[in-house]
């Protein structure tokens, strides 16, 4: 998988993929990030890549050529299955989508910024627009790392338990169990007996009712259509 992100301002993106997950996965040659300044594509001298919005009003709209530009340029070095415009008046993300783009091959992001981009971007090149919740961000560049680092933990040989992110809160619709680690009291605080009982099948129980307790308490709309 191949993820080229577009943006005004590149270095926003720099911490997220020199030190997280990402980079073990291009590191293993799983999966690979490339993040683009949209200013390179600019055909005029100042690198404008925003202009005033037709019909007046405050904010700036990006222009459709130096997008256009790079999108075409991308297509014509390999195929894309998704070009991805990160929006907050997308679809709101979430782990099935994460899990669907998962299974994809090359894909495009496009972060936008100061009022948006100008509508013909929308309609000539994007295939899905996403939002990652019901906020608005400066820019869609956190978005685009939001999105990178839930997809690419899901493709297999990332994470070095395999079975990590299977077991994640969502993957099965329901909230994560709680966990602990050593020691075993603190400060008179006891982890719960039955974790270091050594009895799989009775942990795995446990850890199954308090994962069902939790998502009850804490978000009853994920239990709608389940019967436990
Ligand atoms: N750009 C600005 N706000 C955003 C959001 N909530 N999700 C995705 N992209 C955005």
């Amino acid at each position: 998988m191949r993820i080229d992100i577009i943006t005004v301002v590149p270095g926003l993106l720099d911490g997220p993929f020199a030190h997280s997950i990402l980079k073990r996965a291009e590191d293993k040659g799983l999966a690979s990030v490339r993040v683009h300044n949209l200013r390179d594509y600019s055909n005029n001298k100042k690198k404008q890549v925003d202009d005033y919005a037709f019909g007046g009003g405050a904010g700036m709209v990006m222009m459709i050529e130096p997008i256009a530009h790079i999108i075409e340029a991308l297509k014509s070095e390999r195929e894309y299955d998704e070009v991805i415009y990160l929006t907050p008046d997308g679809e709101t993300f979430n782990q099935n989508m994460a899990n669907e783009l998962s299974l994809k091959g090359n894909m495009i992001m496009l972060c936008g910024h100061y009022k948006g981009v100008d509508e013909r971007v929308r309609q000539r090149f994007i295939t899905k627009e996403i939002s990652i919740g019901d906020f608005v961000l400066s820019g869609g560049e956190l978005a685009a790392a939001v999105l990178t680092d839930a997809i690419i933990r899901l493709i297999p040989g990332v994470l070095n338990d395999e079975t990590s992110a299977l077991t994640d809160s969502f993957q099965d619709g329901l909230l994560a169990p709680p966990v602990y680690t050593r020691p075993a009291v603190y400060d008179g605080m006891e982890v719960p007996e039955l974790l270091l009982s050594g009895h799989q099948a009775k942990i795995d129980e446990w850890r199954f009712e308090q994962s069902v307790r939790r998502t009850k308490e804490r978000r009853p709309d994920l239990m709608e259509g389940k019967d436990f």
